[in-house]
């Protein structure tokens, strides 16, 4: 008796868990800026809305591309090109990031990563958003903005 009522007290909460999470939507931007970090891009961007790959860009392509078919319907004809030419210019400035930062932490050379991670919530039922911004140098927070 007691198993089946916890049985079902779990399923409740799974079902209430999934009903909470599908009200918030989010989109979140990955950069990763890499040197000397072997058979890995030196940068590369991965987007995502609601936690599924959107689209993705390298330094080896230097292309930006959809990850699912929805994706090409919902921006314009242009938004590729465009996109990949402001992830070039991004490019440059990690690179650089990295080569600025190195001689602060002492570093003349090895494997170095700068990481920034930023996007914004929306709660579908409230309208309640947010946003964030944060930024990683060899796997530690470095800086972050709040938005609020
Ligand atoms: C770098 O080296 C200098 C000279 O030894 C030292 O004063 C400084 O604290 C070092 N900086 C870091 C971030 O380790």
């Amino acid at each position: 008796m007691f198993m089946v009522t916890m049985k079902v007290f779990i399923f409740l909460l799974l079902l209430g868990i999934q009903g909470a999470a599908a009200v918030t939507h989010s989109l979140k931007y990955f950069y990763t800026a890499s040197s000397q970090v072997p058979n890995f891009p030196e940068f590369v961007i991965v987007g995502m809305v609601d936690d599924v790959h959107i689209e993705y860009y390298d330094s080896d392509t230097e292309k930006m591309v959809p990850k699912q078919d929805w994706v090409n319907g919902a921006v314009d004809p242009q938004f590729w090109e465009r996109n990949a030419g402001i992830a070039v210019g991004a490019q440059q400035v990690y690179k650089a990031n990295i080569e600025i930062l190195k001689p602060r932490f002492n570093q003349t050379g090895g494997a170095h990563i700068v990481q920034r991670m930023y996007g914004c919530e929306w709660d579908e039922e409230t309208g309640d958003m947010s946003g964030y911004m944060q930024d990683g140098y060899d796997g530690e927070d470095f800086i972050s903005f709040d938005l609020k």
